[in-house]
């Protein structure tokens, strides 16, 4: 989906490597790379704030709504050390160890109903901006579209919406709002995605990111998808210019993985 986005599960034995501190700064954030004196193996990627403004607002009392702790735009991500709502402007990465998880419930996830239109609809606006995206060169309405949804209490709080193109599930939209993030929502949102790809008898899932999308394509790859093909400088051309994405990186390239089953 694309708009406007190493750790190695297993295979390869690496041998241990220290990291040393290295700092990038970059125009609205930065990467971070830290010692976790341990193995390649056990690093992650964790979301921070660059710094600490003022607390997260509810809009009109609905959790969908969430504000950036640190400006006026809406909450891409939430820190998970610090809680805090961050925008796409004001989050960069940081490479720490892997931990045992936050000790949450998992959040469950079913086929989405007719009902859930609204809410679908809601997701894709607050994240999106509009209901409506480009795939792969085609316009789909995620309303229209087949989709699994996250749920927390009857409120609809991700979605993984998809059609199917010859052989493959095109995999046209995945979010999970930012309080909700990090408990295995958009993992469990692929595998079921990925499960219905099985049934239906396809060869492969297909998704399309852009180049700033670093938390997304994170997760693809956690989830074994591969990269396929780099359509450089086709969201620049698209929006008619550079934007800036994740960290204040330039959204200029479309990126497209793929998943054998
Ligand atoms: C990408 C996205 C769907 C992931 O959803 P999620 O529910 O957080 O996914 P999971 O909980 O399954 O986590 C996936 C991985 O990301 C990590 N992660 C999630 N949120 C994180 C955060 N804030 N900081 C650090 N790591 C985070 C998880 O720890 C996990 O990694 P691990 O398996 O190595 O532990 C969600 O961040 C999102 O909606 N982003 C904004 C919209 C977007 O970019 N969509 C994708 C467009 S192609």
């Amino acid at each position: 989906m694309t708009k406007g986005s190493r750790t190695p599960t297993t295979g390869m034995k690496r041998s241990p490597i220290t990291l040393r501190p290295m700092k990038m700064a970059v125009q609205w954030g930065k990467v971070i790379l830290q010692p976790c004196n341990t193995t390649l193996q056990r690093r992650k990627i964790v979301l921070q704030p660059r710094k600490t403004v003022r607390q997260p607002v509810k809009v009109n009392g609905r959790r969908i709504c969430m504000r950036c702790n640190f400006c006026d735009a809406n909450a891409q991500y939430r820190d998970p050390h610090t809680r805090r709502y961050i925008c796409l402007a004001h989050s960069h990465l940081q490479v720490i160890a892997r931990d045992n998880g936050n000790g949450t419930e998992p959040l469950a996830v079913r086929p989405a109903a007719s009902a859930d239109r609204d809410q679908i609809a809601e997701l894709a606006l607050y994240f999106w901006g509009e209901t409506e995206v480009e795939c792969f060169g085609r316009e789909y309405d995620v309303r229209h579209l087949p989709a699994f949804v996250a749920c927390d209490d009857g409120q609809v709080i991700g979605l993984a919406s998809y059609v199917v193109e010859g052989d493959a599930l095109n995999l046209v939209m995945l979010n999970v709002l930012p309080g909700y993030q990090g408990r295995g929502a958009g993992q469990t949102l692929i595998a079921a995605v990925e499960q219905a790809a099985r049934a239906c008898g396809l060869s492969r899932i297909v998704v399309a990111t852009s180049n700033d999308d670093l938390p997304a394509l994170y997760l693809y790859q956690r989830c074994d998808f591969r990269l396929t093909n780099l359509a450089a400088g086709r969201l620049a051309e698209h929006h008619g210019g550079e934007e800036p994405g994740f960290a204040g990186i330039s959204v200029r390239d479309e990126i497209r993985l793929e998943k054998q089953l």
